[in-house]
């Protein structure tokens, strides 16, 4: 018997949706919702509305694309948190409603471990146990993972997360939003002569709120001796930037290496897009003998298919939920 499956993304701005089949991806549908970027940030309302008229053509596409129908469909999946709670009502209650409808299970998937399943998309898969360094907009961790459904949390941010950094650091040098991307194109014209402080933090937490107000005040500096300063040297402050965002991500990945002697490594989440960090995590590995692991880059922003992945395991193990399932903004 083939398992297969629809999964539903929905947590922040894209609305997402991929169709698995025995643990093959077959379509991976995103719908991003370029409105935000006017307004600097995600408008939680302007993306529930936005997901509302999305929803229908990416499960439509998605379906399409894998060549298949709903009544083929043998369990439907879906995000039911972290994330906004406007957002992930629209997800949630579609999935449900698909699920009660087709009379075929539904499978709940936290979207921060779904992330993690990226990396199991493709063939070079990697082998438990393995650290993560999970990155995004929302999150930065580092896990130990065991198994697909064991994974310890042995690091976070205390303070803002690792592409929060990114995007409100871009916002204070006017780049446009998310600036993460940007920062990382504009990085590669400019090289990293600004020294930015790396915080003091204890373990294997991470802290980013320093970074920000550090080149806040470094930025007002320099605008007083010329008042040009960002625009003249935006491909120098971005490269610095990117170089103090990725060492601080390193420094605790080779320290949660050392501590637990894994050489199993691995990148994922939306930063993990960012061609300094997947550099940085090779070169590393080659120097410390890891074996590394980043995703594929379409599936390190927010996607279906790593629900989709996540979902594939928890079919086998007849892991379903029921038609209860509610939102969890802080799952
Ligand atoms: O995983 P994701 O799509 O959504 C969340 O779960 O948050 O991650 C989005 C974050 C944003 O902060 C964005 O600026 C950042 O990932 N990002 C990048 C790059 N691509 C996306 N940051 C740095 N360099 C990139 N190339
Ligand atoms: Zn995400």
């Amino acid at each position: 018997m083939s398992i297969r499956i629809l999964a539903i993304e929905s947590s922040c701005d894209d609305t997402a949706a991929s169709v698995i089949v025995d643990g093959k991806i077959l379509s991976n549908v995103v719908a991003n919702q370029k409105i935000h970027s006017k307004y600097g940030g995600v408008v939680p309302e302007v993306a529930s509305r936005k997901h509302q008229i999305n929803i229908v053509p990416a499960v439509d596409s998605a379906l399409k694309d894998a060549n298949m129908k709903k009544e083929d469909l043998d369990a439907i999946a879906v995000v039911s948190g972290p994330g906004l709670m406007g957002s992930l009502i629209v997800g949630v209650t579609f999935a449900k409603t698909l699920a009660f409808a087709l009379d075929i299970p539904l499978i709940e998937v936290n979207h921060h471990r779904a992330h993690i399943m990226a990396l199991f998309i493709g063939d070079n898969k990697p082998k438990f146990p393995f650290l993560a360094l999970t990155v995004s907009g929302g999150h930065t961790q580092i896990s130990i993972v065991r198994d697909y459904m064991d994974i310890e949390v042995i690091g976070k941010t205390l303070d803002d997360a690792a592409g929060e950094a990114f995007d409100k650091t871009g916002k204070l040098l006017g780049l446009g939003y998310p600036a993460g991307p940007i920062i990382d194109r504009y990085s590669q014209k400019g090289k990293p002569v600004f020294d930015f402080p790396e915080p003091k933090v204890g373990g294997l937490n991470f802290s980013f709120s320093g970074l920000k107000t550090s080149i806040l005040y470094f930025a007002q500096r320099e605008i007083k001796k010329n008042p040009d300063f960002i625009k003249d040297n935006i491909y120098d402050i971005c490269a610095s930037v990117q170089d103090r965002i990725v060492s601080i991500l390193m420094n605790k990945l080779i320290k949660a290496a050392k501590m637990t002697n894994i050489k199993e490594v691995a990148i994922a989440g939306g930063v993990s897009a960012n061609s300094g960090l997947r550099n940085a995590i090779e070169q590393t590995g080659k120097k410390l003998n890891w074996n590394t692991y980043i995703p594929k880059f379409e599936y390190c922003t927010d996607n279906a298919a790593m629900v989709a992945m996540m979902a594939h395991y928890k079919f086998i193990r007849q892991d379903f939920t029921d038609l209860k399932l509610a939102p969890k903004p802080r799952f």
